[in-house]
């Protein structure tokens, strides 16, 4: 019996979500988006007549399964999970069955997932602008759908905008035409063919130009910054190879760059096709690329090998940041990856340090129940999970012999959303001549145990000690 997800109000036990079309007006008067969501879904148990699915701050107008009007009703709202809503089916599904549901919503100016800025808040000063962030679970805030990771999706998008600006998606774009209802607005289009988890759906609005930068790379950003940007991100390409050569081949097409306003609030988010980026990586000497190398990485183990639910999130940044170091070391030297890792470990010091070494966020995996996952955000999944990969690494063999499992975990994966357990369980065969060897683990303080974990890596210090020597020597002439 698959757990379920506690971030979530849908149950993927009953019926899952294949594919999202979405119609919709972005609408910056009222700062909203309105339109429909057709969701072909698919019963996964017999007699099936009702559906829930997630929503947050979201008006829903009217629902059809169909082409016939159906029930519906819009639960009390979660302090954070929004509001469950409960779709009665005009008739009952069988096992294996699809039924189309069309939902007619508007999303609130308030959206959790939704930054509307105004002219004034951007570079150019002249046009409004819009972006989403959906992870880990605010896509229910632009649309009502099944927000959980354990399901996944394709879609294909019509979006309409002001004529003078541009909408991208985490998707393939499909051209544009003139809006047939409204002649100052023109309909963006987008298809997504690879099935992705609901978080990965992303959209942005503005006045935004685009420059190539590789051979299936353009970066998007408004006009004063996408010179920098083509400059700050050069090494793109060559990163999209070293990954395939470590990873497998990219299965989305294109790789584009999205250069956001300075309060986008991450560094850097993997949305498929087009990762999201802050300004702040525009240094001028490329020296927060591993931002893209971490970006880049997520579109085998995030992307592709998804975690089922937020509980299993070091899945998804465990591994990309394992692979990010795989990157910056080809591009750099082992010594450089060593020195980042070890960074690493003084980052997860710190951040048990700050949140203490028995807070239950701090386990590798944490529990969720009732626990917001943006609560619950910090370095640990991303350093506990990274020094663990490193420590398998070391104690299994090497470089050479963890990518092999790397690989083979991403071909076994691919297109799923899985567990901790399904990982543990593929390593186990996948080393199965070094049984002996994963014995010696010690799971239960690196999975099940606040703190910092129960052994350190071995690092190589070359470079952080050229570091501190040089830093001493600042020291003694001052
Ligand atoms: N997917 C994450 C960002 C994220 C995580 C957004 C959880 C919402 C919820 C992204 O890949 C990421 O990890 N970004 C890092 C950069 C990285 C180099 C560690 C960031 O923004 O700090
Ligand atoms: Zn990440």
């Amino acid at each position: 019996m698959a757990e379920a997800d506690p971030s979530s109000f849908a149950s993927p036990g009953c019926c899952r979500t294949h594919h999202l079309h979405l119609r919709c007006r972005v609408d910056f008067a009222s700062r909203s988006l309105r339109g429909t969501a057709a969701l072909t879904v698919r019963a996964e148990r017999d007699s099936l007549r009702r559906l829930v699915l997630d929503t947050k701050d979201l008006t829903i107008h009217k629902v059809v399964v169909n082409k016939q009007d159906a029930q519906f009703v819009l639960g009390e709202r979660h302090s954070f999970k929004g509001a469950p809503l409960e779709i009665t089916l005009p008739f009952e599904l069988g096992k294996g069955q699809d039924v189309v549901v069309e939902i007619t919503f508007e999303t609130s100016p308030r959206s959790s997932a939704l930054q509307w800025f105004t002219p004034e808040q951007t570079s150019g000063k002249r046009h409004p602008f819009l972006f989403s962030q959906c992870q880990a679970t605010h896509c229910r805030a632009v649309l009502p759908c099944q927000d959980t990771p354990s399901v996944k999706l394709t879609y294909y998008a019509e979006i309409s905008v002001p004529n003078e600006l541009v909408a991208l998606m985490s998707a393939k774009r499909d051209g544009d035409l003139p809006d047939p209802e409204e002649s100052t607005r023109k309909i963006y289009r987008f298809i997504q063919n690879v099935p992705i988890p609901c978080y990965l759906i992303a959209l942005v609005v503005g006045a935004l130009e685009s420059r190539e930068i590789g051979p299936r790379t353009l970066v998007w950003a408004e006009k004063e910054l996408v010179d920098k940007s083509a400059h700050e991100f050069s090494e793109t390409e060559a990163m999209l190879k070293i990954a395939e050569d470590l990873a497998g081949p990219y299965v989305w097409g294109q790789y584009d760059l999205l250069v956001l306003p300075p309060s986008f609030p991450y560094g850097g988010m993997e949305n498929p096709c087009l990762t999201f980026v802050t300004p702040t990586l525009l240094a001028g000497d490329r020296s927060l690329s591993n931002v893209i190398a971490h970006e880049i990485s997520h579109s085998w183990t995030g992307n592709l090998v998804t975690n089922k639910t937020w509980e299993h999130f070091w899945l998804n940044e465990g591994h990309t940041v394992y692979l990010e170091r795989r990157i910056g070391g080809r591009l750099f030297g082992e010594q450089f990856r060593h020195f980042q890792a070890q960074g690493g470990w003084r980052e997860l010091q710190n951040t048990i340090n700050t949140l203490g070494s028995t807070n239950p966020v701090t386990h590798l995996i944490p529990n969720l129940k009732e626990v917001d996952p943006d609560v619950a955000y910090s370095s640990v999944p991303y350093e506990k999970g990274s020094a663990l990969l490193l420590y398998l690494e070391q104690l299994l063999g090497g470089p050479d012999v963890f990518i092999g499992f790397l690989r083979a975990y991403i071909q076994q994966f691919a297109y799923k959303s899985i567990d901790t357990e399904d990982w543990k369980n593929f390593l186990y065969s996948y080393f199965k001549d070094k049984v002996d060897l994963l014995n010696k683990v010690d799971w239960n303080a690196w999975m099940n145990t606040p703190g910092m974990p129960p052994v350190k890596p071995t690092y190589d210090s070359t470079l952080s000690n050229a570091c501190v020597a040089l830093s001493q020597r600042w020291v003694k002439v001052s």
